[in-house]
């Protein structure tokens, strides 16, 4: 869609860093950027889409079937996320609406938290920072606070992409880890350069001594960690989830860990977010757990913020959206 950019109004629902709201301002856009410290709410989302051409969205936005539909005049709407699973897209692509995302930016950074995260959760060391808080730190103690040691045991890893495979990457060359992966497709390069193998998700569950969750959330993802899939895994595995809470069951999860069915996890992704101050598995000693800061480094933001305007930017210069979630949304007649 070529058209004269200071025609266009693109909303932008957050104040994002990095270069992404100069890039649209500069190429001449119309660009106006929700100024509160919060997540908008429907209403205040659907008043913005109203007045707006174009959107550039995160994930804490409720872009469902009545947004779309109240907003169907919108022609572009980009995420600022590699997930997009808060956008109805198949509600999306029927109204012709194309939704962009910015996937990559931030491979490296949240497989850092992931990797982080293992060794945390193998060392216990999030509750024994906490101990030396309390003042429970008395004499050494030779049988208290084992942890379990990573070099040459399996990773598991469900939905090997970007970030799964430098994850691998990671714990190969830091411990030679034995790579195992669940995907609906194989991935090449990750067989090609770890050896990766391609295993049922059965097996995954009942071979890997770390579980790395990296896949989208969507109806098939969707609480397919629970009492019946953590039953299946080794009592001294270690669950790792940094993609989407609703992967997993929190209550499951906690009974798991409770009853000794697994030994221990990580999270950076939590349902609901905020997790509540109260919850239980702060509390848990093999538990490890980060308010969803997966993405969050100056690079890896810098990046999502050039690639959520650059869509808009191309898609209004040239017709075309670089990452592009739903090609066949171009293809509606509006
Ligand atoms: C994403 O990009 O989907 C992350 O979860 C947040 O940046």
């Amino acid at each position: 869609m070529a058209k004269d950019s200071h025609e266009i109004k693109v909303f932008v629902t957050r104040d994002i860093p990095g270069g992404g709201i100069d890039l649209l301002k500069n190429e001449g856009f119309e660009v106006s950027v929700w100024s509160q410290d919060r997540p908008m709410t429907k209403e205040e989302l659907m008043l913005a889409g109203k007045k707006a051409n174009a959107m550039l969205s995160l994930l804490t936005d409720s872009i469902d079937k009545n947004f779309l539909n109240e907003c169907n005049h919108l022609e572009i709407i980009s995420q600022y996320a590699v997930g997009y699973d808060n956008i109805d897209i198949a509600e999306a692509t029927r109204l012709g609406i194309p939704i962009g995302y910015a996937p990559g930016a931030m491979s490296d950074a949240t497989a850092d938290v992931a990797f982080g995260l293992m060794i945390a959760v193998s060392r216990k060391m999030f509750y024994m920072h906490k101990t030396i808080a309390k003042g429970e730190w008395s004499f050494f103690k030779p049988k208290a606070n084992l942890g379990i040691e990573l070099k040459n045991k399996v990773l598991g890893i469900v939905g090997l992409g970007r970030i799964g495979l430098q994850m691998a990457i990671r714990c190969k060359g830091a411990y030679n880890m034995q790579i195992f992966y669940h995907n609906r497709k194989s991935n090449p390069e990750a067989e090609k350069i770890l050896n990766a193998r391609l295993v049922s998700f059965d097996e995954l569950l009942t071979s890997s001594d770390v579980l790395s969750v990296h896949c989208a959330l969507n109806e098939q993802t969707k609480g397919m960690f629970n009492t019946t899939t953590f039953s299946r895994m080794k009592p001294t595995s270690i669950f790792i989830n940094t993609a989407r809470g609703a992967i997993h069951n929190e209550q499951d999860l906690f009974d798991a860990l409770n009853k000794g069915i697994i030994w221990g996890a990580g999270l950076d992704v939590t349902n609901p977010e905020p997790m509540a101050a109260t919850n239980p598995l702060l509390s848990m000693p093999n538990v490890a757990i980060l308010p969803h800061i997966g993405s969050a480094t100056i690079e890896a933001r810098s990046e999502m913020s050039r690639l959520a305007a650059l869509n808009i930017v191309e898609f209004y210069k040239r017709g075309k959206i670089p990452n592009l979630v739903n090609p066949d949304a171009l293809a509606v007649h509006r």
